[in-house]
């Protein structure tokens, strides 16, 4: 058995330390631990490894199917075998279940459903990467809150969100399901879903448990090719990758999902090193790790263990709580402890974490709490939802370009002609792990603007072609209309009968989302040829997009006025798109990911390394000789229809020392002509350390409202914490030296101050 010497020493505190705490599931509470001690002495090695057992139900598939029959399901839950089903969904069918282990297994300790509700169970939210384009985190609370609200009336438990992987490659179809590239970003948004998932108390009926994934690096996939094997270093690992779960475990999420990718030759699953050394050692967190979707199992083809008896062996010893659909706990670990390969003490730990979230949500007191059918009636899709679904949306989107303000188009335009496959999509909005959404139900981009306008502005609709073509569902591949151009004809007629052409054009929904990797992030099919062939005819082009992961827009940027990036936004796409295209809404969005000019430069990412040779007039440079290294569009980036501008920063000091705090100033003022909101964002750069750091790192950010002509001074603080890094000192702290400190618009468009930090 391999077992990793744990070299990590010192428990961070966090910047994103926040009253995000739950009632949280590292507080140990006697009165339950003495419970989990009774009900541990009552059970048998094999109950102890039913509660470690999670079965997939019936509903909806998200990974291989099962090859179990029914029959030896049922028998399972009544012999008391499984802990916990996946995809048993509506609050009648959450009650059967669970009443079939109630009134038959010796113990009766309640079943835990859970579920992946990623962006809404049945009034959809806009993709988490589409949400966090707001970087609003009080609105990404409020969409997990009511996503946890209809889930947890379905009878619904867990949700397996946040995803929080930080993610860089474009080409990695999941790149839709997380917060980007910013480790920074990524921890506060997933801070403010946990919270939003979890609420305050989990005992609560409307509060779901959260579980942070994949731990970890699933995000670092190589060549953007879903599952693949990871190579990072310390610093990586630590600074980039797990800054994110860190702040999740403090947050007190209540589960945590590890990953499929192996980093450095040993698979996630089982690594006891981030597991046990790191999360439930160094961080000291006291829920579960659930696998991910037969990622025990998946150890033999890794090539890690020999069999079902070894994964068995290597994923408990590493710390892994529960298998999900591996099916391989169930034959390996009471034969593992009979013969005294493992401890039992393995299993007493794990049992006890799972037994801890089980008192947690409340199901030892009622285990049917949660499957109440007359409240799943009333919530779901409540006005309410879908009214701060639209608010939500709206706030995701991203105004990449608006040359001579087209936008925000005028109701007093004659005529407006909308053309794209995606144009009266309402489907495709939803987006990927689409919960339960009902298919076809999203405001689509056609009807969302036929609703703004009513009947005073003439709408003509061409479809132009189609995206996605034949089955689109979770598992099966998307068939790409490659060839057919036979509505080009119609859609070229359509764009000379008005002065301004709306197009929609993206991806479609099943493009992105697990195993959706590309190699390309052009736009797919014929749409770039429809394009062109519009703006043949009609220069006036408002591009909006529809997209789960950056695109190569290069050549549509040159061709066209405006740009619309509004991502999969969900249920109320069409009325928030609306929203902004006549300016009932001013676009306030930031990309929370860097748009390359083409697919070469993936990954790509704002916050890289200086690298030993910059820049330079001669070839000699870590550059490219057919391109730019810098983005198209780069994170953090975002126009609105007002103009901002910003001031030069002042600081309270320019040195500062120990405990103290830094207090660093800009003034803003909004220069245009309408009311706007600016995300002030704040990124550090330390000069020297003792393991080379980023050329900038995000730290902070505010939203800051101003009225036209209004200015307003935005003050950050710096303290010791924001300076922290993972360091050769092999923990979190800040080193003395320069740092430059910079604020602005985007993490191209800055302003720049210097100051000293002496520890
Ligand atoms: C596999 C995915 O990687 C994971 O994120 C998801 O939660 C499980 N399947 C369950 O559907």
């Amino acid at each position: 058995m391999k077992q990793f010497k744990i070299v990590l020493i010192a428990v961070f505190a966090p910047l994103f330390a926040s009253e995000a705490q739950t009632k949280g599931i590292n507080d140990l509470d006697p009165v339950v631990e003495h419970k989990i001690d009774s009900i541990l002495e009552l059970m048998t090695v094999k109950e102890k490894v039913g509660q470690m057992v999670q079965y997939n139900g019936s509903f909806d598939v998200t990974g291989a199917p099962s090859d179990i029959d029914s029959k030896t399901k049922l028998q399972k839950l009544k012999n008391g075998e499984v802990g916990s089903m996946l995809n048993v969904l509506t609050a009648e069918a959450t009650r059967e279940a669970q009443q079939v282990v109630m009134e038959n297994s010796r113990l009766k300790i309640p079943l835990l459903f859970g579920y992946d509700v990623i962006h809404g169970y049945k009034t959809m939210f806009p993709v988490p990467l589409g949400e966090s384009a707001s970087w609003d985190l009080d609105a990404m609370e409020l969409s997990a809150s009511i996503a946890a609200k209809e889930t947890a009336a379905a009878g619904v438990h867990w949700t397996f969100a946040p995803m929080i992987d930080v993610s860089r490659d474009a080409r990695w179809g999941r790149i839709m399901e997380g917060a980007g590239e910013d480790p920074y970003l990524n921890a506060v948004i997933g801070v403010a879903r946990i919270k939003g998932f979890q609420g305050s108390d989990l005992a609560d009926v409307a509060t779901i448990a959260a579980c942070a994934k994949h731990f970890a690096g699933y995000g670092f996939a190589e060549a953007g090719r879903d599952y693949n094997t990871v190579n990072v270093g310390t610093s990586e690992l630590q600074n980039a990758i797990l800054m994110p779960f860190k702040a999740a475990a403090e947050a007190g999420v209540a589960t945590f999902m590890n990953s499929f990718n192996e980093i450095d030759g040993v698979p996630s699953t089982a690594s006891t090193y981030l597991q046990r050394d790191i999360l439930k050692g160094v961080w000291d967190y006291k829920g579960f790790m659930v696998s991910d979707w037969g990622s025990i199992a998946e150890l033999i083809p890794h090539g890690y263990a020999e069999d079902k008896m070894q994964a068995g062996e290597l994923a408990v010893v590493a710390g892994s709580d529960m298998d999900m659909e591996g099916r391989v706990y169930e034959e390996a670990l009471e034969p593992l402890v009979n013969e005294n390969t493992i401890d039992e003490a393995l299993l007493d730990d794990a049992v006890r974490r799972i037994l801890r979230v089980k008192f947690h949500l409340g199901l030892f007191e009622d285990p049917y709490k949660y499957s109440d059918a007359q409240r799943e009636q009333e919530v779901l899709l409540a006005e309410a939802h879908l009214e701060a679904a639209r608010d939500i949306a709206r706030k995701s989107i991203v105004l990449l370009k608006n040359e001579n303000s087209v936008l925000p188009l005028s109701k007093a335009l004659e005529s407006i002609t909308v053309i794209g496959p995606l144009a009266d999509d309402k489907d495709s909005p939803l987006g990927n792990w689409r919960a339960q959404a009902d298919k076809n139900s999203a405001v689509s981009v056609l009807e969302g603007i036929q609703n703004a306008v009513g009947k005073e502005v003439q709408i003509n609709y061409a479809k132009g072609a189609d995206l996605g073509m034949g089955e689109r569902s979770f598992l099966m591949p998307l068939e790409i209309n490659d060839t057919d151009t036979s509505g080009f004809a119609k859609a070229i007629e359509a764009a000379k009968k008005s002065e301004v052409v709306v197009m929609v054009l993206g991806e479609d929904a099943f493009q992105t989302g697990e195993g959706r990797s590309q190699t390309g992030i052009q736009l797919r099919g014929v749409q770039q040829e429809l394009l062109d062939e519009v703006v043949k005819v009609n220069p006036n082009v408002v591009l909006v997009l529809m997209n789960g992961r950056p695109l190569d827009i290069s050549k549509p940027n040159e061709e066209v006025s405006a740009i619309v990036e509004t991502w999969f936004l969900g249920s109320q796409a069409g009325n928030a798109i609306a929203d902004v295209l006549f300016g009932a809404y001013n676009p306030s969005g930031k990309l929370p990911i860097s748009f390359p000019r083409n697919v070469g430069q993936e990954p790509l990412y704002y916050n890289q390394k200086n690298t030993g040779r910059p820049a330079s007039d001669m070839v000699t440079y870590s550059g490219y000789q057919d391109s730019s290294r810098e983005a198209l569009f780069p994170f953090g980036f975002g126009l609105s229809y007002t103009t901002f501008e910003y001031g030069a920063i002042s600081l309270s000091a320019s040195e500062f020392s120990g405990e103290e705090k830094l207090e660093v100033t800009i003034e803003l003022t909004n220069t245009g002509a309408v009311a706007g909101k600016e995300t002030v964002q704040l990124y550090l750069r330390d000069l020297v350390a003792s393991r080379t750091r980023p050329v900038k790192e995000l730290r902070d950010f505010k939203q800051v409202s101003l009225k036209p002509g209004e200015t307003k001074k935005v003050t950050f603080e710096i303290s010791a914490k924001t300076l922290e890094f993972y360091t050769a000192n092999n923990t979190w702290e800040a080193e003395s030296g320069s740092f430059k400190v910079m604020l602005g618009s985007n993490s191209r468009d800055l302003k720049e101050a210097s100051f000293q930090y002496k520890k």
